[in-house]
């Protein structure tokens, strides 16, 4: 694997959970494999688990991992080929990139959308670029369009939760929140879910259904509780407008993910990848009930990318 930016980089989806569980139940197993091995965790955006829970599976292979809050500390970077820099942006990407794959062995890359540009968020030109010049294996740490090592943790947890459920009924709600935020972990969670052997139904008010090539195969419904009746699992997540792009055009409670809602399941776990906002999102009663998998989520995380950078690490030799 030279690079991690979509369940297309995948190949088996349900073969790389597989070999991440026996990674989880023996952690410890590959930590040869990163023997004298880097890896640079990129930041132009905040994150708490991503950047933690990355950090700990380059360590558990053991590798060195140094993590640069470039949308901070870096310099301010120029994309756009042939421009006169005589503006506020002091290096090209080419060039920074470039230097970042001369010092490691991988980059993982975390950069959020404009949410002012559609066209331009969805040519993913901050992870590309960085894949184009770096000459290095690129991960996403989550990108304008995407979240795969989100969405694979996710796919994790619910392999060890669903028991004797065969195909699940997996169901993605949109839910309220008081900022606009991306489509990327709905987008990415749908994206996977399609791949998976689950039954995929996306809820969410008019005007905010997901991008169709994400959507793909599921059951759209504009009905909360239509939607679920009978699920397995419940993944909660706000997501700003895809078609009015960027847009927050509802702020409705009534989507909150309440006991109430949660009743009309089939005993379902709840999910969403944190942060969360409490009872915005999400009442307190769901969030802290025993059917709650938010921790395990977030503990997978380091499987997900445990499993990620085995795969490149095996590929350098
Ligand atoms: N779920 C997730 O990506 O969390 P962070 O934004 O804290 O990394």
């Amino acid at each position: 694997m030279n690079k991690f930016f979509s369940v297309e980089d995948a190949q088996n989806p349900e073969a790389l959970v597989t070999e991440a569980l026996q990674l989880k139940a023996n952690p410890r197993a590959f930590e040869h494999l990163g023997k004298n091995k880097s890896i640079c965790l990129i930041f132009f955006n905040p994150s708490l688990r991503t950047r933690l829970s990355t950090q700990r599976a380059g360590e558990l292979l053991g590798m060195n991992v140094t993590v640069f809050n470039i949308g901070k500390e870096g310099w301010q970077l120029e994309f756009a080929d042939g421009v006169v820099m005589n503006g506020d942006k002091a290096e090209h990407i080419k060039d920074a990139a470039r230097v970042i794959g001369a010092y490691f062995d991988i980059i993982g890359i975390r950069s959020f959308p404009s949410l002012a540009d559609r066209e331009k968020d969805y040519t993913e030109e901050v992870i590309n670029a960085f894949y184009q010049y770096a000459g290095v294996p690129i991960v996403n740490m989550e990108s304008a369009t995407l979240h795969p090592l989100q969405s694979l943790a996710d796919l994790i947890t619910i392999r060890e939760h669903q028991g004797v459920i065969e195909r699940p009924k997996v169901v993605l709600t949109w839910a309220p929140h008081p900022r606009a935020l991306p489509q990327s972990v709905g987008n990415s969670f749908a994206q996977w879910m399609n791949r998976a052997d689950v039954e995929l139904v996306i809820t969410n008010p008019e005007g905010y259904d997901l991008a169709p090539e994400f959507a793909g195969d599921a059951y759209v419904t504009h009905d909360q509780k239509e939607a679920f009746e009978g699920a397995d699992f419940i993944y909660a997540k706000n997501w700003s407008s895809y078609e009015q792009y960027g847009q927050i055009l509802s702020q409705d409670s009534r989507w909150t993910v309440d006991a109430e809602k949660m009743a009309l399941t089939n005993n379902g776990k709840f999910m969403h990848c944190l942060p969360v906002r409490r009872n915005v999102i999400v009442a307190d009663e769901v969030i802290d009930s025993e059917n709650s998998l938010i921790i395990d989520q977030a503990v997978n995380r380091v499987t997900a990318a445990h499993i990620v950078l085995k795969k490149m690490l095996e590929v350098q030799g």
